[in-house]
């Protein structure tokens, strides 16, 4: 896989689709807690989040990862990983994912409560129902938001981590939600 530096120089960030990229640092430090999370074999399925995919798979290739993105431009970074997902559309996506995530990656691309009960809708049909859990990536200024939606198990209520998100070029303040009981401690110096 290539590097989120080549992916960057490959593929500017289309505002209009609400695109803003994840700074190489970030990237890697999420890649990172998430590799600390599976083994090679976990079914994770990355929505939204084009840049973690690339750096998680750039760290450590796991066959059981997929891409759900709306932008096409990226399937060629791994096609039979690419999985075309318009959260407008949240029931449409291959039967094969239906119960099997076992870990997923989301960067919702609207700040509001219509998007996140859209994904919530694909997330309670693709995640495994026991061993599912969500790492959430959005923006604080949403965090009230997450509380309404992701209320109830086994995909809520979610816990703040300590990982740090930045951007280029975007100044919100991000932070990383997750779904299971100790997510809090994931990015804690003396966590995961
Ligand atoms: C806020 S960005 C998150 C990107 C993340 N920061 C990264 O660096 O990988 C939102 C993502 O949602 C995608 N997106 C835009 N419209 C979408 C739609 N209708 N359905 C699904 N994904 C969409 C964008 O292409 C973009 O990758």
């Amino acid at each position: 896989m290539v590097s989120v530096a080549e992916f960057k120089l490959a593929f500017g960030e289309d505002w209009q689709l609400s695109q803003f990229w994840y700074s190489e640092e970030s990237a890697a430090t999420i890649a990172e807690h998430i590799h600390s999370l599976c083994t090679p074999s976990t079914n994770i399925a990355f929505l939204c989040c084009p840049t973690a995919f690339v750096a998680f798979q750039h760290k450590k290739r796991l066959e059981n990862a997929k891409l759900l993105e709306f932008d096409q431009r990226f399937a060629i970074l791994s096609p039979k990983q690419f999985i075309p997902y318009d959260i407008d559309e949240p029931d449409v996506f291959p039967e094969s994912l239906r119960g099997k995530v076992e870990i997923a990656v989301a960067d919702p691309p609207f700040l509001n409560e219509v998007t996140n009960k859209k994904l919530l809708q694909t997330l309670k049909q693709i995640l495994h129902p026991t061993k599912g859990k969500l790492l959430l990536l959005t923006s604080t200024s949403v965090e009230k938001i997450i509380e309404k939606v992701y209320d109830a198990p086994p995909i809520g209520p979610l816990r703040k981590t300590s990982i740090e998100i930045e951007h280029g070029q975007l100044a919100n303040d991000f932070a990383c939600w997750g779904s299971w009981d100790g997510a809090e401690n994931l990015g804690k110096s003396d966590g995961n």
